[in-house]
């Protein structure tokens, strides 16, 4: 029996298929340790508050050590209380023929209320990741809300593209994917996303000398990576929900965590100008933790001519999703 507080998790659209699949691993341990007690706050909308109820007794059912306490509400300051992480998955998921961005004026408005649910009850230290899409604007617009939490420490998540293109890589390489390293995924969580293997390295090699395929790894592996959400969704008639979760789970842990040395992990943070990405855009890049828990975003990376263009054209398409709900960020 652990002496050490719990840390409090709020995790927004609970009882859907991404909350199913994310609670269990944080309960076990997976994101804080497995000597870190846990209470979660579960927050879902009114007509879905009997899955959650469901849900619930799963988790008890689960009998762990480390979950102190569940509480389930539709009220968002009940489930922001006092938060030390907060999870926002709750939203719509698009459908066959949608892009992300088509859920915009739908799923915006929801982040303003979070947001300022945030603002109102979390923990001031409280650390956010957006998971609903289209994640990196509805993180801007949650941010926008919440000013007594330091604006960095709103995040999207582009972390499923990473482990995306790491799978891909060992693959093709036929290593084992841990041997991947420094692969980083530039941009918006949306199909200009740019996964730069230029810059990755398998063991201790760099990527591009153990794979020699130069024209696989610049056309079918960077394709396959952006569209990856669209043939999940073709082929199973609902988007990513398990993979996403365990994507969530790690990028949470990798933020509590110092990141182990030579490698990084891609992150949606907010711009401070680095590599010339306009300055308050959530933008995923390459970005290290350090041991109190506060990440870095890595300078320094050679970004060639092509890598940069494509890096410039996920933020122009940021920058467009910005305009488009400028109305939600006054
Ligand atoms: P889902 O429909 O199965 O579950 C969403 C849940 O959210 C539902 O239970 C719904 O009742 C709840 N909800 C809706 N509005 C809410 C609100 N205002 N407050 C609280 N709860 C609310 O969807 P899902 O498959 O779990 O996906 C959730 C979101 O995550 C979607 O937007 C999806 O596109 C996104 N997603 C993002 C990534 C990523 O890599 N960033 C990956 C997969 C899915
Ligand atoms: C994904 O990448 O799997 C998610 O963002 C879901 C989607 O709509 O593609």
């Amino acid at each position: 029996m652990s002496n050490k507080a719990p840390i409090r998790v709020s995790v927004t659209g609970a009882a859907g298929q991404i909350g199913y699949s994310l609670l269990f691993p944080i309960a076990a341990g997976h994101v804080f340790g497995p000597d870190q007690p846990v209470i979660l706050q579960l927050l879902e909308l009114p007509m879905a508050i009997n899955a959650l109820e469901g849900v619930k007794m799963e988790l008890q059912d689960g009998s762990f050590d480390l979950l102190q306490d569940v509480v389930t509400t539709s009220d968002a300051e009940v489930a922001f209380g006092d938060s030390d992480l907060a999870l926002l998955v709750g939203s719509k998921p698009r459908g066959p023929g949608m892009e992300r961005a088509d859920l915009i004026r739908e799923n915006g408005p929801i982040f303003i209320g979070q947001g300022k649910a945030i603002d109102a009850a979390a923990n001031p230290n409280v650390k956010v990741v957006v998971v609903g899409n289209p994640c990196n604007t509805n993180c801007l617009i949650a941010q926008n809300q919440a000013k007594r939490v330091n604006p960095r420490n709103f995040t999207a998540m582009t972390r499923l593209d990473q482990n995306r293109a790491e799978s891909q890589l060992a693959i093709k390489a036929g290593c084992p994917v841990e041997d991947v390293s420094r692969l980083a995924i530039w941009g918006n969580h949306s199909p200009t996303m740019y996964p730069d293997y230029t810059n990755a390295r398998i063991g201790d090699r760099p990527l591009m000398d153990v794979i020699t395929d130069h024209e696989w790894l610049d056309g079918p592996f960077i394709k396959t990576v952006q569209q990856r959400g669209r043939a999940i969704i073709d082929a199973r008639g609902k988007s990513s929900a398990a993979s996403a979760a365990w994507a969530a789970i790690k990028h949470a842990r990798d933020w509590a965590r110092p990141t182990p040395d030579g490698e990084w992990v891609s992150m949606a943070v907010t711009s401070d100008g680095s590599y010339g990405i306009p300055e308050g855009l959530i933008y995923s890049f390459p970005c290290r933790v350090d041991a109190d828990g506060h990440y870095e975003i890595v300078q320094g990376v050679e970004l060639d001519a092509t890598a940069k263009a494509r890096a410039d054209a996920s933020a122009a398409e940021l920058v467009s999703e910005r305009d488009t709900v400028a109305d939600l960020l006054s």
